[in-house]
């Protein structure tokens, strides 16, 4: 059965659920909303659905289900190599079921065959000016290449709602094959005098992205791996739910994954991975390069909030826990980079950070989350621009967000507009 016969056969599945949800006890409620909610970001507020993923705030991320050990080890893998097929995970993502040896095999046939930038992407991204963050122009990239919509072309010749998401989809395998050209050409644009490697039309999606970043093995573990840990964590974060918004108005993925790609840019978002690696930079400055002792570190770290500034790396708006995504790179570098000079000083933060949060009192969670980690890898195989690390988090993100975009519209959700109040409102629904 192809991925879009075994995606078909779900939705036809899922549809009268959500029918049944809707007209049968449409008025039942799900959650309140505070005043401190209101003002507060909608932290904690339960009013969106996804079926792709769910976020424990103990256990952390489940993808349709599995944990993050789970899903690594049921995978099918790549030949000879330790991490699992990207392609096999976005069938998880997509269908919820596990994909056979051969289900992979079809997709990542159905995925190079759909490779290919267009040329006008690279042209203009060339003519854009080289200090432009690299997720401006991923971001413009993207933007650039809506053109290429299947949906648009499908919309505007009378598409029923029923099959949106059939070029929906179309539209979200293009994007996947083509996002890692796009990741790896803005790199070596930008870093490496403009130097484009072609892709190898023999490899999977994570060794392809790889070797056009010019990376050797087992580089192209890490970025199998770190696809797949970035690829989904509900949909209320801000890339998704950017994405989501934007695909509530029908705008095609390229506009979404456009807008997802620009809230992943904030500092306390995706970027914090890059914020990371530049503020362990700061301490190893300081510190003559030496890994510091305990003591030594916390006072770095306490000079950092008495500043004013978070410590990248830590805390989470839902985790209350050390983020699995964290502990499945920290396995990582156990492993294949023990002594590396930077994962000493990550695992020094990892046993100070936690009790000085608690210690200020501020954070509700005080343990490390994925980016606390992801940036000690890329450095050790030599990706040192850690300006471009977000990007790598984009293509990722991607998976999740393209996935949960589709269910968007084989499920016919609605646009999204929640209401707003004054704040005259809420001091009159306050009583003061
Ligand atoms: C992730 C993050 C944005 C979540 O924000 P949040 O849901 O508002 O977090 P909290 O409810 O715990 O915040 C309460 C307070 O603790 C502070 N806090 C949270 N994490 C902190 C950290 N790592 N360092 C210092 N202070 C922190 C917040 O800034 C906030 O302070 P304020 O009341 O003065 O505004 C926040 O923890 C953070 O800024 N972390 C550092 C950046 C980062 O690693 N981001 C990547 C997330 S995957």
């Amino acid at each position: 059965m192809t991925l879009k016969e075994a995606l078909e056969t779900k939705i036809d599945d899922w549809r009268p659920r959500t029918t049944r949800l809707l007209k049968e006890f449409g008025d039942v409620k799900v959650s309140d909303v505070s005043i401190s909610q209101a003002i507060g970001g909608a932290r904690g507020v339960r009013c969106l659905v996804t079926d792709i993923s769910y976020l424990d705030p103990n256990e952390g991320i489940r993808f349709r289900g599995h944990t993050i050990p789970e899903t690594l080890a049921m995978l099918p893998k790549v030949p000879g190599k330790e991490m699992p097929f990207v392609e096999g995970h976005i069938y998880l993502l997509l269908t919820g079921q596990v994909p056979t040896e051969d289900d992979v095999a079809d997709l990542v046939e159905d995925l190079k065959r759909r490779r290919g930038v267009p040329g006008y992407v690279f042209d203009m991204l060339r003519a854009m000016p080289l200090d432009t963050h690299p997720m401006t122009l991923f971001s413009a990239g993207i933007l650039a290449m809506q053109r290429e919509s299947a949906y648009v072309e499908a919309y505007n010749e009378g598409l029923g709602k029923m099959d949106h998401w059939q070029p929906t989809l179309e539209d979200a395998l293009n994007l996947w094959a083509r996002l890692p050209e796009l990741g790896a050409f803005i790199y070596r644009l930008k870093y490496k005098g403009d130097t484009p490697i072609a892709p190898d039309p023999d490899l999977d999606l994570g060794g392809d992205f790889a070797h056009m970043m010019g990376i050797d093995d087992p580089y192209d573990d890490v970025a199998r791996l770190y696809f797949i840990l970035h690829s989904d964590h509900e949909s209320g974060n801000v890339s998704a739910h950017a994405g989501h918004l934007v695909a509530s108005a029908l705008s095609d993925v390229y506009y979404a994954t456009s807008a997802m790609i620009d809230g992943l840019a904030g500092p306390l978002h995706g970027l914090a991975n890059q914020e990371v690696l530049r503020w362990i930079q700061g301490v190893m400055d300081k510190m003559g390069g030496v890994v510091p002792t305990e003591e030594k570190m916390k006072e770095f770290v306490w000079d950092t909030l008495n500043s004013g500034q978070v410590v990248p790396g830590f805390g989470h708006a839902v985790l209350r826990k050390t983020d699995p995504r964290y502990a499945e790179q920290r396995n990582f570098c156990l492993k294949h980079l023990p002594d590396d000079p930077i994962f000493k000083y990550v695992d020094v933060l990892y046993k100070v950070v936690p009790p000085i949060l608690e210690e200020q009192g501020k954070a509700k969670n005080p343990w490390p989350n994925v980016d606390a980690q992801s940036g000690v890898i890329q450095w050790h195989y030599g990706l040192q621009e850690y300006d471009f690390y977000t990007v790598l988090f984009g293509i990722g993100r991607s998976l999740g967000v393209l996935s949960n975009i589709v269910w968007d519209r084989a499920l016919g959700y609605p646009i999204e507009r929640p209401k707003s109040l004054t704040t005259a409102m809420l001091e009159e629904i306050a009583g003061v």
